[in-house]
């Protein structure tokens, strides 16, 4: 049974921040529009508008676990995302925890604290169209067992009133809906598997599904993925996805108020701030966009990227107090190969190869990358616009496998996580990058770990 709306509400889910506590409970009410939760789910507190302000993070004791035994003491206190990457894993796979148990949990780690916990949401049908090593367990067409299977049982736990004053926040869908932007229609990089997740519609309408699911919790915090600079960054993808992002949003009975923001670069390697060049350098007259490097994108780093295309998704129409996260689990590139100056002047490329953090072999590269580090630790509110920094990818879990490994987790093998593999046109051809003898993905794959330590940037 739907909640009524208070008149006093423009219609946002959000309430502002620092709103009284006797406010707070009235704004509950409020938070249940549309196809809204049944009254025994109202919750305690109204959404704020950014849920890591002035709160604890939740401390995935599994991934803790692993990190304090592999010589990571130093980080292994770092608050992580947990991925609900199949059916399987709302009830724990493996030996590791299901929903539930991470959410009493928390309300134990809380212990009175205000405490974020912090999920990915990952199983649409058709998963991963433009790449291998994390196609999912659901075939194209199966958006009836997404839906039923899949959002409706992890809605029906994280709706559950005694978790009412935790603040669940949600990635809903890591590299989907871009795909649809890049990877389709005649494009040099399209695949079949993306034009037909663009033409049957259930990317598009598994997100509006989960958004509208999630969303009518109260204290529910839907982050949608948004690609990253290496991916959309380039002006014929930036306006589009913003556009497609926003046709989403609106899928399946959802509207973007059920959106308190988007997240960049996760489980990418983006460097956060690149300090030796910026997108409006030039190098005797030619500009760093001309370099092999930038290659006519607009953006240098993720932070730009965040706060511009942050603009961009309101004027697509989200409402003007969304927040961005960015993962900067991996994306620190410190080590002896960090440069401490700007490149050379003797060419554009010299300039910003010379200055450059980002190490990568091309900007497409983006399994198990070597000779990466960790970047900086999870923070509220570090920039304009900014939500959080969060560490979305867990550190030491593998991209990849470098070889085929049979399995029964729906995981291909994708040769941009082999070594000797010399690319397709999504990284122009070029080298993989990817370390040697990697595991499956979302598998503990304990040298990367050790050179994510240490390359850490900023140092541990
Ligand atoms: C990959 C894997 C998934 C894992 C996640 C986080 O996407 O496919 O199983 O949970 O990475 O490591």
């Amino acid at each position: 049974m739907p909640l009524k709306s208070s008149p006093g509400l423009t219609g946002r889910r959000r309430a502002r921040r620092g709103i009284a506590a006797a406010a707070a409970l009235a704004f509950a009410a409020a938070t249940a529009l549309g196809a809204g939760p049944a009254a025994a789910d109202v919750t305690a507190a109204a959404r704020v508008d950014n849920p890591y302000a002035g709160a604890s993070v939740y401390v995935n004791p599994d991934w803790s676990a692993k990190a304090r035994a592999d010589g990571g003491s130093a980080i292994a206190n770092q608050p992580t995302f947990i991925w609900m990457d199949r059916i399987a894993a709302i009830n724990g796979v493996n030996g590791t925890r299901g929903l539930r148990s991470h959410l009493d949990n928390a309300l134990s780690q809380a212990a009175g604290r205000t405490m974020v916990v912090q999920f990915v949401i990952y199983n649409l049908p058709g998963r991963d169209c433009a790449a291998l090593a994390s196609n999912g367990e659901l075939g194209p067409d199966d958006l009836p067992r997404y839906k039923t299977e899949y959002i409706d049982p992890i809605a029906a736990i994280m709706r559950e009133s005694k978790y009412a004053n935790l603040r669940i926040v949600t990635i809903i869908e890591i590299d989907s809906l871009p795909n649809l932007v890049t990877n389709v229609g005649g494009r040099p990089t399209a695949t079949a598997a993306c034009d037909r997740m663009l033409q049957n519609g259930n990317y598009v309408n598994g997100v509006g599904y989960a958004l509208a699911k999630l969303g009518a919790i109260g204290n529910v915090y839907n982050y949608i993925d948004a690609a990253h600079h290496g991916w959309i960054g380039w002006d014929d993808n930036f306006g589009a996805s913003a556009t497609l992002f926003a046709q989403a949003a609106r899928a399946s009975g959802s509207t973007v108020d059920n959106v308190t923001g988007f997240i960049a670069n996760t489980a990418n390697y983006g460097v956060l701030k690149e300090d030796h060049f910026t997108i409006n350098d030039t190098v005797n007259g030619t500009s760093v966009r001309q370099s092999k490097w930038v290659d006519w994108n607009r953006y240098v780093d993720e932070l730009s990227f965040a706060q511009a295309f942050r603009t961009q998704l309101i004027s697509a129409g989200f409402p003007s107090n969304i927040g961005m996260l960015i993962d900067t689990s991996r994306n620190g590139w410190g080590g002896s190969q960090r440069p401490t100056a700007k490149g050379p002047t003797t060419s554009v490329d010299a300039y910003v190869d010379g200055g450059r953090y980002d190490r990568r072999i091309h900007l497409g590269n983006w399994c198990n990358q070597s000779g990466a580090g960790i970047g900086e630790r999870p923070k509220a509110s570090p920039a304009s616009g900014i939500d959080a920094y969060v560490w979305a990818k867990p550190p030491g879990e593998s991209d990849g496998a470098s070889r085929e490994i049979p399995n029964d987790e729906g995981k291909g093998f994708d040769r941009m996580c082999d070594p000797t593999y010399t690319g397709n046109p999504r990284n122009g051809n070029n080298l993989s990058g990817a370390l040697a003898n990697a595991p499956l993905s979302g598998h503990w794959f304990s040298a990367q770990f050790r050179q994510l330590i240490a390359n850490a940037y900023p140092r541990l």
